[in-house]
């Protein structure tokens, strides 16, 4: 996909497995979609899993080879945004564009009903954003931003 800039990049999505349901080696599909890219490609990887070792993990598996590497799932952005030794990008969790009031997007009333009688109710929400914006693969920085609800000015 051409960025802004009209530069072509990848935005490759893989899944962990670690806490997960049962998927294929998520570094051997890696393996698999980087091989099939040009070199030339700035490669940014949404890296969709659980354990934030897996996470971790992976980014150095893939570090030098991907532009970033930039953890998702847990909806939470962590304050762990680094470059590694060859050159990519990390963060753990990047958070999440959704309710900034609620459990981790979801509506926080159904969702605590939920956890407390196991009924699978409800999931809806007000829209708010929080999360980091990563400024990559062409300036190494990322900003966290929150926009919305209680969050502004935090
Ligand atoms: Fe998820």
């Amino acid at each position: 996909m051409p960025t802004a800039q009209g530069t072509d990049i990848a935005i490759v999505n893989i899944m962990g497995r670690v806490f997960m349901d049962p998927l294929d080696s998520p570094f051997r599909a890696a393996d698999t979609v980087l091989a099939e890219l040009a070199d030339s490609i700035p490669v940014v990887v949404d890296f969709h899993a659980e354990a934030t070792s897996e996470k971790v993990a992976m980014a150095n598996y893939l570090d030098g080879r991907a532009s970033a590497v930039l953890g998702t799932h847990t909806h939470v952005p962590t304050a762990d945004a680094r470059v590694l030794p060859e050159g990519t990008l990390y963060v753990t969790d990047v958070g999440m564009v959704g309710p900034y009031n609620s459990v981790i997007g979801a509506e926080t009333e159904a969702m605590v009903r939920r956890f407390v009688t196991r009924c699978r109710c409800g999931r809806t929400g007000e829209t708010r954003s929080r999360g980091r914006c990563p400024s990559t693969p062409f300036c190494w920085r990322s900003t966290p931003a929150r926009v919305g609800g209680e969050a502004s000015g935090a």
